[in-house]
């Protein structure tokens, strides 16, 4: 028994994952819309930051729609993190998040994929009045048919402060009842609709009818006023998720499977106006939210002139794009442009860019990371790996930390020292040795087309932009 509880242990203890974003938790602003220097998880960056919460603040409240705005920086500064950051920030509004080369797919046409990444984005809020039943349990009581076969019955007596009243049962209240193992002096709630039981608690009046209460019991008034009450519950669905219900050849179970091919443009039609209908009637609300697309310097010119037009379209979401390209050609033409982004597209951006980290920063941003992690690191060795995230990139010490820690296991030590940080610095090259590397020992490389003399990094970036 012992064996197979440590083994159940051992496998939680594994699902634990840490992604290159989790240990953000938000932007880290006051309620000023201040940044804070290193709050909830992310450190400096402050006027980004900032310029995000305005942003978020305003989407929201719902005001704006058919924004664009895109995030130009210098690799690793963060401009994934602030996006995953406002993610978080931004509530129960749709937030999307692809990347520009997802838009490539055979499966469906570049602008479908756009429309539905569109239409995942901007939220329906649905309002509903369900009738409820509330009140106290005074008796059960289930009669069996002396055969012990056919249908049981039974009788429920419920009561508020002001009222009490007798319900007949049937077979599956009954079911229901005995499954939530519902008693004499509970509190429970009925959705009438359903039939579901929802156990609130018991009564306080009942306390003390039963002296060994576990700790886990909850006491609650028993309510008053009349036992029948509406209550109006919100949910919030995507464009998209409605389109792929109501389209015929897929059906919701794609929605799972994720492959929900092309929507009819009829069908989106009609929803359309079916849910403007809604709105009208105070049914429903629509929510814009955000679609975050990364690396955006890889659509094409048809994409752009796709997100030209559909951004003035009412009911359109806020575009959040990002870019670590400078000047560089748009996807499938010669044409230079800033970001590989068009002019005419560029003017409709608000441009918000990242600076590169301080030492300091970049310091507590490692030792946010160590604790994600749960790395332990001397302090010297942060010193150590501070140092080498200045001279080589921040992401090349964030993956230290983790090989690291490996090392440091390996000779039994609980926490990372200088000569771990040394070790996977030898055994792992970054992005400049690398290079180093390949000018040495070129000749062995399979494929070398570098021509002596040519800027070969150069040759790489252009050779991955032309397709
Ligand atoms: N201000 C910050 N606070 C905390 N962590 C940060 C901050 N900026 C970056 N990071 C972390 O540093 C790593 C690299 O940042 P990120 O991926 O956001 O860079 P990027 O600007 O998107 O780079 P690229 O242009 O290469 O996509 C990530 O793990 C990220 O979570
Ligand atoms: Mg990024």
């Amino acid at each position: 028994m012992e064996s197979i509880i440590t083994s159940q242990a051992a496998d939680i203890a594994k699902l634990e994952r840490t992604g290159a974003h989790s240990h953000i938790r938000g932007l880290g602003l006051d309620d000023k819309l201040e940044s804070r220097a290193n709050s909830q998880g992310m450190v400096g960056q402050l006027k980004a930051r900032k310029a995000a919460g305005v942003i978020v603040k305003v989407i929201k409240q719902g005001k704006i729609s058919g924004r664009a705005i895109l995030i130009a920086g210098a690799p690793g500064t963060g401009k994934t993190a602030i996006a995953m950051a406002m993610s978080q920030e931004i509530g129960d509004v749709p937030f999307t998040s692809i990347a520009a080369s997802e838009v490539f797919s055979l499966e469906m046409s570049k602008t479908e994929c756009l429309t539905q990444a569109f239409r995942r984005s901007i939220g329906v809020r649905i309002k509903e009045e369900t009738e409820i039943i509330e009140g106290e349990v005074v008796e059960i009581q289930i009669d069996r048919s002396l055969t012990g076969v056919g249908p049981q019955t039974g009788k429920l007596t419920l009561k508020t402060t002001d009222m009490e009243t007798i319900y007949d049962l049937g077979q599956k209240m009954i079911g229901s009842l005995t499954k939530e193992k519902v008693m004499a002096g509970d509190v429970i709630q009925i959705d009438k609709a359903t039939g579901r039981i929802t156990r609130l608690g018991r009564s306080f009046t009942r306390a003390r009818d039963f002296d060994a209460t576990g700790p886990d019991v909850k006491f609650v008034q028993c309510p008053e006023g009349e036992l029948q009450t509406r209550k109006e519950v919100v949910h919030t669905v995507s464009l998209h998720e409605i389109d792929v219900i109501n389209s015929r050849q897929q059906g919701f179970l794609a929605l799972f499977s994720g492959d929900t091919g092309e929507i009819k443009p009829e069908v989106r039609d009609q929803i359309n106006q079916k849910i403007a209908g809604w709105c009208e009637e105070g049914k429903a609300e629509i929510v814009p939210g955000v679609l975050f697309i990364d690396e955006i310097h890889m659509l094409d010119m048809e994409c752009f002139s796709f997100l030209n037009r559909a951004l003035e379209d009412t009911m359109a979401p806020v575009v959040i794009m990002a870019s670590n390209r400078g000047m560089t050609r748009i996807r499938g033409t010669n044409y230079q442009s800033p970001h590989g982004v068009p002019i005419d597209f560029l003017d409709r951006l608000l441009i918000i860019s990242t600076q590169p980290y301080s030492e300091d920063e970049i310091k507590q941003i490692l030792k946010i990371r160590c604790d994600e992690e749960e790395v332990d690191m001397t302090e010297e060795a942060m010193g150590v790996l501070t140092k080498v995230a200045v001279e080589t990139s921040l992401r090349y010490a964030i993956h230290l930390i983790s090989t690291g820690h490996l090392v440091a296991q390996k000779r039994q030590a609980a926490k990372v020292d200088v000569i771990d940080i040394k070790r996977v610095y030898s055994l792992f090259l970054d992005e400049s040795r690398s290079v180093q590397y390949m000018k040495e020992y070129q000749d062995e490389f399979l494929y070398n087309e570098i021509v002596a003399g040519q800027d070969d990094r150069m040759a790489v970036d252009q050779s991955t932009t032309s397709t």
